[in-house]
């Protein structure tokens, strides 16, 4: 499995060769400057599918972009998510929580988050959520925006996890303190931090995160715009 990493929570990845997308936050992201995320945008040259976790505008900016450019891609997303997109014209695959659902790149399930979740015009979007995904190339959960919750220990009696990707930017979802609890619920030792340094309010010093989650025994990995992992 390949991350790539395009800064806030979004990140393409390479599962069984197929491409998923989550979060698109590229044309309204204020990291970019100017027109800098063309150049970023022209890297992903495949895509199959995008996941959305919640409405908010810095996940679902350029879903529309996206879905537009790629056009057998679809969107996988909690109901009101796919069919707020489904009226637009694009091809969706509404889900909630509860049950694991098999696709080519592996399986798939909707978790709980705990957050709000509204698209930026005032339509509902349904219940904020992460994305457990099982595969053969390993297992990954992804919490999307969230506090800690309690709710987290359920996730590794699904199966161990090999890497988790958490928000650790503080302010409107876990900070570092947080999201280290939550790696012990999750009993996972290795954790990509993402929603952090995109905005003034969710600024961290970097190597102090990384220090603080060594000393508890895990590792932080957070990575450069465009930089890319193997798991
Ligand atoms: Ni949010
Ligand atoms: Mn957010």
């Amino acid at each position: 499995m390949k991350i790539t990493f395009f800064t806030h929570n979004t990140f393409l990845l390479k599962i069984n060769n197929k491409y998923l997308l989550i979060d698109p936050f590229f044309s309204g992201n204020p990291f970019f400057e100017k027109k800098d995320y063309i150049k970023y945008i022209n890297n992903i040259k495949k895509l199959d599918y995008i996941l959305i976790t919640h409405a908010h505008y810095d996940h679902v900016c350029d879903v529309e972009f996206f879905a537009k450019k790629f056009h057998n891609v679809l969107v996988i997303s909690n109901y009101e998510i796919a069919n707020y997109f489904e009226r637009k014209g694009i091809k969706t695959y509404g889900i909630n929580y509860g049950s694991f659902i098999f696709f080519p790149f592996g399986k798939l399930k909707y978790v709980w988050a705990a957050h709000s979740s509204v698209f930026s015009d005032g339509t509902y979007g349904g219940n904020p959520g992460g994305f457990l995904l099982h595969t053969n190339e390993g297992n990954l959960y992804i919490s999307g925006d969230t506090s800690l919750m309690y709710e987290m220990k359920i996730i590794p009696n699904f199966g161990p996890l090999n890497i988790s990707i958490l928000p650790i930017g503080g302010r409107y979802t876990m900070d570092i303190e947080e999201a280290i609890i939550a790696s012990n619920f999750l009993k996972c030792k290795k954790i990509l931090g993402v929603h952090y340094n995109t905005f003034q309010e969710i600024q961290i010093n970097k190597n102090e995160a990384k220090k603080s989650f060594y000393k508890k025994g895990k590792e932080l990995i957070l990575l450069e715009l465009g930089e890319f992992i193997y798991i």
